[in-house]
């Protein structure tokens, strides 16, 4: 309730005023039939033609009146639920923007993404609904049943015996559909999530010819929504039949004891039509209340959903820092004892007991077979982890204690799975550092040899991008994705395999531009190719999460054997290609 509260404050006239109107229409809804009544029973009765004029044109003007407050009250209720959800949406990104990578592997994109658009669009109509009909149909209900009594005791009983009947049928009604609401939107998750993995990974799909396969498996989890959602919702309409039938029923017995009072003389026409208008009204409210519990019921739902990620505790947090001001100055890094694991209960580490020292500014090389823990040991720099055993100290402090916002500037990472977004080259090169001038840009497109193929470009850095940076090659995203990360101008660098589509002596190059561009930055590149890393200040090696050997490429050579293993295999491959 508390993240509602804020925004109900700030539009408080909406919610103040949608309900207002409401209340107005609902006034002259009691009215009308009086008059009407009055019409009938005074002035047709006893032929008074001023009294129907006069007041049909009272009816007249308040009809009109009803339509003004209720067109000012729809309005109203419109734009404070609309703003409401505007305003809970925003809350939930920013929450969802400082998650960690382990929070977001918990709840899964999808869901994320369903959380933050259908759950909150459910909000969104409750709060309509609300806003419409929190006052207005109680006190018709209330004010339609006194008119009745005022009317004709007897008939109003007969009236009020159908309360019950529908306050047990809603009751039924909700206990059953509101597990199946919840289950609806985790299935809606499913779709989603599937949807997000087929659509984003298309090429790949139609690359393996795999369409039939995903056509397979997104018909499967669209029936499954497709069941749960009929589950959910025929529960729902079931109440639309059953409250029809109660009308029904009702205006029978009503009619058959108002024709028998009216047979002896003891009620007039007009009152039965009056009353039979306000047992149409005490119906409609009570009708509309059930809606209003039923859509509380879907939306109570939904807010258990959204309010998963509001309470969602990240993983990361600045609880530890010394000094919020501090920035990274040298780009130091060491690991002591570290240790880590994806999955606390796995009894394999995926790092054991890593230590190393990197200085400031040195060229550093990272090796080591697939799986071997690379990505996972430079990922606990930045903190996209924490270590679960051993320290991670950059500049002499723990990761802990620097602000992430700090600590996550000063260190750029070029992931081993990078995305360009939408828009110009240059937008996407500023994405690193929007203040970047033009030289700036340039220049860090010339250290990662990629200025060259951009001017080349009809548009030059005006290029427009596709979706994901579609209409480049491979190696030119990586090259671009590199020029990224200068312009954020870090103290440490971390290329994750960013040059492996790059061929081999533009890889040369942008590792010279490195040292002689940026001395002062800890630079450190994981590479497949042992050439990649021939060249670097140390080179470390990886096994199954330990380092097995540090050192520059000849010592290794001597005395690593994995070090050993990978460059006899390279070399032998090499040797193969350039003879075949
Ligand atoms: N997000 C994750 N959740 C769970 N396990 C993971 C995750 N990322 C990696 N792992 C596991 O951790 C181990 C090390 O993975 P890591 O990505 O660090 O290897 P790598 O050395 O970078 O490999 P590659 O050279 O293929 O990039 C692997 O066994 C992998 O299955
Ligand atoms: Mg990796």
């Amino acid at each position: 309730m508390n993240k509602y509260k804020p925004y109900i404050k700030k539009y408080w006239y909406s919610f103040l005023l949608g309900p207002f109107f409401m209340v107005l229409e609902a006034c002259g809804e009691f009215i009308l039939p009086f008059i009407n009544a009055n019409i009938i029973d005074k002035g047709a009765a006893n032929g008074d033609v001023d009294y129907i004029i006069q007041n049909g044109l009272l009816m007249l003007v308040l009809a009109v009146l009803m339509m003004a407050t209720g067109v000012l009250g729809a309005n109203f209720a419109v734009r404070g639920s609309a703003r409401l959800a505007a305003g809970v949406r925003r809350d939930t990104f920013r929450k969802i923007q400082t998650f960690s990578f382990s929070n977001i592997d918990e709840f899964t994109t999808g869901s994320l993404i369903t959380r933050i658009t259908n759950d909150i669009t459910q909000i969104q109509n409750f709060t309509q609904t609300m806003l419409r009909g929190m006052f207005r149909s109680p006190i018709m209900l209330i004010g339609a049943l006194v008119m009745s009594f005022l009317l004709n005791p007897t008939l109003a009983w007969i009236l009020l015996a159908v309360v019950p009947v529908l306050g047990i049928t809603i009751w039924i009604i909700i206990r059953v559909a509101s597990p199946r609401y919840t289950k609806m939107q985790e299935q809606l998750d499913a779709l989603n999530i599937d949807i997000r993995e087929t659509i984003t990974n298309e090429r790949v799909i139609k690359s393996f010819v795999r369409e039939d396969y995903h056509k397979e498996k997104f018909a499967g989890v669209n029936h499954a929504l497709m069941e749960k959602s009929t589950k959910a919702l025929k529960m729902m309409l079931l109440l639309q039949p059953i409250s029809a039938l109660a009308i029904n029923v009702t205006t029978l017995a009503v009619v058959w004891v108002a024709g028998r009072q009216i047979m002896v003389g003891s009620m007039e026409l007009g009152t039965l039509t009056a009353f039979i208008t306000y047992l149409s009204q005490v119906l409609t409210a009570l009708g509309f209340l059930a809606n209003v519990i039923l859509q509380g019921t879907r939306a109570a739902a939904s807010d258990r959903r959204i309010s998963a990620v509001y309470n969602a505790e990240v993983s990361l947090d600045d609880r530890f820092v010394t000094d919020p001001e501090d920035q990274v100055s040298s780009g130091a890094i060491s690991m002591r004892d570290v240790t880590f694991r994806y999955f606390k209960d796995n009894e394999e580490a995926v790092l054991s007991h890593v230590n190393l020292e990197i200085a400031s500014g040195e060229l550093v090389g990272l090796i080591g077979s697939t799986g071997s823990g690379k990505t996972t040991l430079v990922s606990l720099i930045p903190r996209l982890y924490d270590a679960d055993e051993g320290e991670v100290l950059v500049d002499g402090r723990k990761v802990q204690e620097w602000s992430l916002k700090h600590l996550r500037d000063s260190v750029s990472v070029v992931l081993q799975k990078n995305t360009l977004f939408s828009g110009t080259i240059a937008e996407n090169l500023r994405w690193g550092n929007e203040q970047a001038t033009d030289e700036e840009v340039q220049e860090a497109a010339t250290i990662a040899c990629s200025h060259g193929f951009i001017s080349a470009l009809p548009d030059g850095y005006e290029t427009e991008l596709g979706q994901g940076g579609v209409n480049l090659s491979g190696g030119q995203k990586q090259r671009l994705c590199i020029a990224r990360a200068l312009l954020k101008k870090p103290k440490i660098l971390i290329l994750d395999d960013s040059t492996s589509a790059v061929d081999t002596k533009t890889d040369a190059t942008i590792r010279k531009a490195f040292r002689e561009k940026l001395p002062g930055v800890t630079k450190i590149i994981i590479a497949q190719r042992i050439n990649s890393v021939l060249d670097a200040d140390k080179i470390i090696v990886m096994d199954q999460g330990r380092i097995v050997g540090i050192g520059k490429h000849e010592d290794l050579l001597a005395s690593c054997v994995p070090y050993q293993e990978i460059y006899w295999s390279q070399k032998d491959r090499e040797e193969v290609e350039h003879h075949g």
